[in-house]
């Protein structure tokens, strides 16, 4: 007779510090490069990589974060990730970013473009150096960092691109149309390039969180009518945790994955 343990399935398992539920063998000592990495689902993509026994690099603007998470995974005794603060509107800067961390870290075999910020505005307000700016944000860093890390991929002979899109423009999000217009280009970025670099084996996607409940945003938008909308629009009663979508990462990345590519993966508790 077996003696396994009885499955649970009531309730969904406790969030610990980016730790994956599931183990990659593939992941172990691969190069990975993720943009906007301090803090928020990048802090988490971060941490899972780590703990899958990756080398991890990152760039982002917030100093204190970014330094305060290196040295949390130092602590508890994972490889440090190595990290420059790197304003990705700059794409000189970022692409100095990305061939300096490959000469330390090796040619990288998972990028995960994650930048991004959803400042709100108005119609109205918007003039064109706003709308330069957004984009500048949003939707330029992505492709110039796959410019950056594709030749290290066809040295390797393989690769996995992770685009982070967005349900909020889906389900006809307000109070942000140029973050709307730059993460619906993200769809457009991935089935773009999806047959080039899958000559090379590259594999590129899209991971669409819906409302993830990182520090910023219960900080900045979770108030009472937050709460409603959360409740009838995802079909799961659970909040949406920053490892939902990092474990989605995680799955893309790793040779699990091999024949997934120009896909968009939502990950939003069924919202759209
Ligand atoms: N949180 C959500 O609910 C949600 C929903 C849908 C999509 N997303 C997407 O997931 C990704 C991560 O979202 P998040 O909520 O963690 O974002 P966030 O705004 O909390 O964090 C993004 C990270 O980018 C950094 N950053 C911002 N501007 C930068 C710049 N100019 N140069 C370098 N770094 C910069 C920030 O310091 C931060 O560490 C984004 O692509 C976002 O569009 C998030």
């Amino acid at each position: 007779m077996s003696t396994l343990p009885a499955p649970t399935h009531t309730s969904r398992p406790e969030a610990s510090a980016g730790e994956a539920i599931t183990r990659y063998p593939s992941l172990r000592g691969r190069a990975v490069f993720v943009t906007g990495g301090g803090s928020g689902i990048g802090a988490a993509i971060v941490t899972a990589f780590a703990r899958q026994g990756a080398r991890v690099g990152f760039v982002d603007v917030a100093r204190e974060a970014s330094e305060a998470l290196a040295r949390q995974l130092q602590d508890a005794g994972l490889p440090r990730p190595w990290w420059q603060p790197c304003d990705v509107r700059d794409i000189a800067a970022l692409q100095g970013c990305i061939a300096q961390a490959a000469q330390e870290l090796g040619d990288f075999s998972v990028l995960v473009n994650n930048v991004a910020s959803d400042d709100r505005h108005t119609l109205e307000s918007v003039t064109p150096e706003y709308y330069d700016e957004r984009i500048a944000i949003n939707e330029r860093p992505a492709f110039f960092a796959i410019q950056s890390v594709v030749p290290g991929m066809r040295r390797l002979g393989a690769g996995s691109v992770i685009n982070l899109g967005s349900t909020g423009w889906q389900g006809k999000g307000s109070g942000y149309p140029c973050y709307a217009i730059a993460k619906s280009s993200v769809n457009g970025l991935t089935r773009g390039l999806a047959r080039t670099l899958g000559q090379d084996r590259i594999r590129i996607n899209t991971v669409s969180p819906g409302w993830v409940m990182t520090e910023r945003q219960v900080k900045l938008w979770l108030d009472a009518e937050g709460e409603k909308d959360l409740a009838r629009n995802q079909c799961l009663p659970d909040k949406m945790r920053p490892d939902d979508i990092a474990h989605m990462v995680l799955f893309l990345a790793s040779d699990d994955a091999a024949m997934c590519t120009a896909q968009e993966f939502k990950v939003d508790a069924g919202w759209v």
